[in-house]
């Protein structure tokens, strides 16, 4: 059943982990020239900066690219000792990093460690000409890690140790993706609920909905899901277990291929998911279909919308209501050839849920890319 906490306005309580919101999410990937194009020509990313041998770093490469307040970084290792190699063996290409804006990242990592986090960096303070930044990191499930950057001091484009990335000879326009709205973790049975403590007890987090394996089942198969907000609400992460069906969940699946827990979805906000939506298929994204029968009562189920049905059936956007509003979400098919990571194109129009309402219908399309590839 799903349960929603209601949040109280009362601060009397203070946020021991303030955060500003995301500030960057970095890949582990085969090839970053590569994976970098791919989100620029197709999700319409722009360039941002580059490390790599001709900054002075002989070990690796990255790319950052921004749209609007979403920034991603892509990194590649030179050679195939480096640890990054690692990750890469087991996992394909995948999430290491999300990093997240802080005011203060030597209190962000005193308070979280001292709570029970386990540090992955202490506190390091980073210098150049345009200021100066602080890191500092602890590790979450999986291999994934938080990183919490202080940048308030800072002038440049991304971080000291990056140079600008400028690549005058070719340009793709934007797609009209605002922010990331929430990140989703996949970990294994039994351990959602060990990883909700995580969040509320390590990082402050509060658990503002949970869905339980009969909200979110099919026929075949089922898994459950907590939403944890930071105090603000501007850091979502849901996190998702498998629960037993009649056939393999999809997070099983995920767990499978990625061979272990990590990010299965960053949901990406637009203010136009018409356009948004037409701009990535046009360049080449695939999305989930659901069936033309899902739009025939849309209306009866989800009420008077300001959109006209026409588009959303076309390009398969789903709907769905809740107390506060509505909002419109598409998830893309997973961007690797391993089932496992995808995004997620969300606009919201009042609702603060995820969906409830398309569950049903998301997980069957899902299942039947599934046992496209054998796996269900
Ligand atoms: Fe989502």
């Amino acid at each position: 059943m799903e349960t929603q906490t209601a949040i109280s306005n009362k601060t009397t309580q203070q946020d021991f982990l303030p955060l500003e919101g995301t500030d960057f999410v970095e890949f582990y990937v085969g090839n970053a020239k590569q994976a970098a194009h791919f989100y620029r020509t197709v999700m319409g990313f722009q360039p941002l900066a580059y490390c790599g041998p001709e900054t002075g770093d002989r070990d690796k490469v990255s790319y950052v690219l921004r749209q609007n307040k979403v920034q991603f970084m892509f990194t590649t290792p030179l050679h195939s000792n480096h640890p990054i190699a690692d990750h890469i063996h087991r996992h394909g290409d995948g999430i290491k990093v999300l990093a997240l804006r802080v005011p203060d990242a030597a209190s962000a990592w005193e308070e979280t460690t001292q709570r029970g986090g386990k540090s992955f960096l202490e506190p390091k303070a980073m210098e150049d000409e345009h200021g100066k930044v602080v890191l500092s990191g602890i590790h979450t499930y999986g291999e994934v890690i938080h990183l919490f950057v202080e940048r308030k001091d800072y002038k440049g484009a991304f971080l000291p140790g990056f140079q600008p990335w400028n690549t005058p000879y070719f340009h793709t326009e934007e797609t009209g993706l605002l922010y990331i709205d929430h990140c989703v973790g996949n970990v294994g049975w039994n351990q959602m609920n060990p990883w909700v403590k995580f969040y509320e007890e390590v990082m402050g987090f509060r658990n503002i909905l949970s869905f339980d394996d009969k909200d979110i089942s099919t026929e075949y198969s089922a898994l459950m899901s907590k939403v944890m907000s930071n105090g603000n609400g501007y850091v979502k992460f849901p996190i998702n277990e498998p629960a037993e069906g009649k056939k393999k969940s999809q997070v099983e699946e995920y767990l499978e291929y990625y061979d272990g827990e990590g990010v299965q979805h960053v949901a990406l906000a637009t203010a136009d998911i018409v356009h948004t939506v037409t701009q990535l298929r046009n360049r080449g994204m695939e999305f989930l279909r659901v069936p033309n029968s899902y739009y025939d009562d849309l209306e009866s189920r989800v009420g008077k919308i300001d959109e006209d049905i026409a588009p959303l059936r076309e390009l398969g956007i789903l709907v769905d209501r809740d107390d506060e509003g509505y909002l419109l979400q598409l998830f893309s098919k997973p961007v690797e050839d391993r089932p496992t990571l995808f995004f997620e194109i969300i606009q919201r129009k009042g609702a603060k849920s995820f969906g409830k309402g398309n569950f049903k219908a998301l997980f069957e399309a899902i299942e039947r890319e599934q046992g496209l590839r054998g796996n269900l």
